[in-house]
């Protein structure tokens, strides 16, 4: 019970102070005319405004007949609940007669004193004066007293400019903040004499800066008295001349009760009420503040992405399936996302760093590598003499010869390809190749090179590359670059002397013309190598493997792998014994001792075997005379040469000249060197028996000779295989103490 009558007790409590915010009841008047008057102010029932100060009165206009509302004899032109209240105010003019008397004036005051917690804007109002030859001042008091004033004159209408209060025909000053009475006064200093023609009349007051514009025609206006001219003016008003706490206090008189409405305080003015931000409407009433929907004013939200209004406030967010900053309106705002994204740029970016890393590492290593190429290159240049040569070419200015890069010859022979193979020997590997200007070549992979011999390889290569003779392969150039030095010499077409003689295909197409011719070819280019070279060059390889044949059957010698220079100085050159079996000199391979006519010896090996096409080693004649030399001179001094020679030589030649080669081979295969022929004298001999061609002399011996021949030779005539020159016999012997 008690219970209950407390509960009871407290409801009629909050009845009764809700009944006190109820004002203005609901059956007031808001409107005046245009005007919309909204509590705490009101017309007629006090229960309609919140005190005496807010009374006004809603009467007829006796001309319009409209209805005006007024707040004393102040006509209300606009209310905001703000605070801030436009009233029509009166103004003040000073105007004269042609003959410089006043014809009227009148100087106007407003005193708000009695009328409330009102004041005079000074942020929206302005004394303003317009006339060509007007002082105006104010003075009143907010509190304290003051005076202030402005000037305007002018001398003719053209000086004036419509739009600018400057001064000129119109001047402005600000007045002091919170007064709540003044006076405006109007002089003039020549009472309009001189401008009277424009300008009878000087006005002047205090009013709203932004509903004035001077124009030029307002100098004009005149008879003020006429007509009751008012210009609207700015009052700021308040609730009540006391702070937010006192007001407070004083519950029942607090203006800021309602909903959402909050208190604020203006220095000796008093306290106003506003609405809480997010909030609009009146704040004076009960449920005036109203939530604003910032979201449908763009000006109101920095919302970039949706925005949600909430009471009192609004959420920015993004859409669904995008994320960012939704209050960013200036930067990116919601970025759309989607699933996949992150995994797409992360995919991209690993990607891309790993793509670039990649191109990086491989450049590098490219570049690297590269670089190292280059001076592997330059170290096999300098490693194989690259610069001596290209000194002593540069030098000579030798034209023809050239030096080749690795690349130009990688290129000509197909990277050294199996199938470019034409020649293997003891000194590398020959391949085939063909040059950008088709001229093909032969390219002399060496075996690796001693470096203590590198100085002589250069020589050799530097000497070989003069040598013009028609019967020496003709060296092109070299390269350096690689591991091992390359030569590039000219092709010659058609193989080996040996594969001539020795093969099956062959050895019907030598006719002994032919043969003699190639002797002597061959004899002729070991002269010229032996004398006609500045510096005598051994061949010390002189063997029919390493005469080289073209398509018309010409001699060319080659294969320089293994010849020497002879220093003029030196007679002996021992530190290496090298040569083929079956054609060393006997006493070369005995002494060590290099000589000329070591050369003479192989060349009478040669000659032997073009006379016999017998190989110059046969493993199936005798002990003594499985030597080819051995086995010639064995039947020379048995007086059975005719014996040994190959039918063909037998039938085309004639006894004498056959037995005079015979003769001369056999003194070219003479034990000591000495007693050799020089190869000079071998080419003058062999030309003198080349005129020996006309009478074969074993014409119709034939068949006689050819039975005598098939013993002897037992199938070391001829050989299925052999290409361009494989040494299977191929000696080198290093001596003791190199
Ligand atoms: C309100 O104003 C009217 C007219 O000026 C006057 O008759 C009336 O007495 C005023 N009411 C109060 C409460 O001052
Ligand atoms: C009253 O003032 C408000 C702003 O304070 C303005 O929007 C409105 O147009 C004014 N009404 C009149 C009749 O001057
Ligand atoms: C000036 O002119 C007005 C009217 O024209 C006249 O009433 C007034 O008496 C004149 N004053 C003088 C001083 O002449
Ligand atoms: C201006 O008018 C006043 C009174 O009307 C008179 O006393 C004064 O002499 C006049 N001044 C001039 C310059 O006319
Ligand atoms: C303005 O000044 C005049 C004297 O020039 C004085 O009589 C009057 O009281 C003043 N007005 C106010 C509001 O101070
Ligand atoms: C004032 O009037 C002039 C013309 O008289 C016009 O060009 C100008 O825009 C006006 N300014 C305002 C603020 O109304
Ligand atoms: C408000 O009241 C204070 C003293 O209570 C006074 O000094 C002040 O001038 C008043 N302000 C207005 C605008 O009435
Ligand atoms: C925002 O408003 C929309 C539509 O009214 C609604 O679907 C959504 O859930 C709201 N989001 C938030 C965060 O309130």
């Amino acid at each position: 019970m008690i219970l209950h009558f407390f509960l009871q007790f407290f409801y009629c409590l909050s009845i009764a102070a809700a009944a006190d915010v109820v004002k203005p009841n609901p059956g007031c008047q808001h409107q005046c005319g245009n005007v919309r008057i909204p509590y705490p102010f009101g017309i007629g029932d006090p229960s309609c405004y919140r005190d005496q100060y807010f009374n006004l009165t809603c009467r007829k206009d006796i001309e319009t007949d409209d209805l005006k509302p007024f707040w004393g004899e102040l006509e209300v032109l606009n209310i905001s609940t703000l605070g801030e209240m436009t009233v029509g105010s009166p103004i003040g003019w000073d105007c004269y007669f042609q003959n410089g008397s006043s014809s009227s004036r009148r100087p106007y005051s407003i005193n708000l004193y009695s009328m409330g917690p009102f004041t005079f804007s000074d942020t929206r109002n302005k004394l303003t004066a317009v006339g060509c030859d007007n002082k105006a001042y104010i003075n009143g008091s907010w509190g304290s007293e003051f005076t202030s004033g402005c000037m305007s004159y002018c001398k003719d209408e053209a000086s004036v400019t419509s739009g600018s209060c400057n001064g000129i025909g119109c001047c402005q000053s600000f007045i002091p903040a919170g007064i709540k009475k003044f006076k405006v006064t109007l002089e003039s200093f020549s009472n309009h004499s001189q401008v009277w023609e424009f300008n009878r009349c000087s006005y002047s007051y205090v009013g709203d800066k932004d509903q004035f514009n001077f124009s030029v025609s307002d100098l004009h206006l005149y008879n003020f008295w006429d007509r009751s001219a008012t210009v609207p003016v700015v009052l700021d008003w308040m609730a009540a001349n006391e702070t937010c706490e006192k007001a407070k206090a004083n519950k029942a008189d607090y203006a800021c009760r309602s909903a959402k409405s909050d208190c604020y305080y203006s220095d000796n003015l008093g306290y106003g009420c506003k609405c809480l931000s997010g909030y609009q409407g009146n704040p004076y009433i009960q449920g005036g503040c109203q939530d604003i929907d910032e979201c449908l004013d763009q000006t109101k939200n920095p919302c970039k992405g949706n925005c949600n209004n909430t009471v009192g406030s609004f959420i920015c967010t993004c859409p669904e399936g995008t994320h960012g900053d939704p209050h960013n309106k200036e930067g990116d705002g919601c970025i759309k996302d989607s699933k996949e994204f992150p995994v797409l740029k992360v995919f991209l970016g690993t990607g891309l760093s790993l793509l670039f890393l990649f191109i990086g590492s491989t450049w590098t290593c490219w570049i690297w590598r590269k670089r190292k190429m280059i001076k592997l290159k330059e170290k096999f240049f300098h490693q194989n003499g690259g610069l001596l040569l290209q000194r002593k070419i540069s030098s000579r200015r030798a034209e023809s010869f050239k030096i080749f890069t690795t690349k130009e010859l990688d290129r000509a022979t197909e990277n050294y390809s199996l199938s470019r193979i034409v020649g293997q020997g003891g000194y590398g590997i020959v391949y085939k190749g063909t040059l950008p200007d088709n001229r093909i070549i032969a390219v002399k992979k060496s075996k690796i090179v001693d470096a203590s011999q590198i100085e002589q390889f250069i020589n050799e290569v530097d000497i070989l590359s003069q040598i013009n003779h028609r019967n020496v392969v003709k060296l092109l150039g070299c390269c350096l670059e690689d591991q091992v030095p390359l030569l590039v010499y000219e092709f010659v077409s058609n193989g080996t002397l040996y594969s001539h003689i020795h093969e099956t295909s062959h050895t019907q197409s030598m006719s002994l013309q032919n043969r003699l011719r190639i002797a002597i070819e061959t004899a002729e280019a070991l002269a010229y190598l032996h004398s006609a070279a500045s510096i005598p060059i051994f061949h010390r390889d002189v063997k029919s493997s390493n005469i080289l044949l073209d398509d018309s059957l010409t001699a060319k010698v080659s294969d320089f792998g293994a010849s020497r220079l002879v220093p003029i100085d030196q007679t002996q050159i021992t530190t290496l014994v090298q040569g083929t079996l079956g054609y060393l000199d006997p006493e070369y391979f005995q002494t060590g001792q290099l000589t000329a006519k070591s050369d003479v010896y192989s060349f009478g090996v040669v000659l032997v075997e073009l006379l016999t096409a017998e190989k110059p080693i046969c493993p199936n004649r005798s002990q003594e005379e499985r030597n080819l030399a051995m086995h010639f001179i064995s039947a020379m001094k048995e007086n059975r040469i005719l014996q040994v020679l190959e039918d063909r030589v037998l039938h085309e030649g004639q006894k004498a000249q056959l037995i005079a080669i015979a003769r001369l081979a056999k003194r070219c295969l003479k034990l000591k060197g000495e007693e050799r022929p020089t190869m000079k004298e071998v080419v003058v001999e062999l030309q003198g028996l080349r005129g020996f061609h006309d009478h074969p002399w074993v014409n119709n011996n034939i068949e006689e000779t050819e039975s005598l021949l098939v013993g002897a030779s037992q199938g070391c005539t001829s050989e299925a295989s052999g290409q361009y020159g494989f040494e299977n016999h191929f000696i080198s012997i290093v001596e003791d103490g190199r």
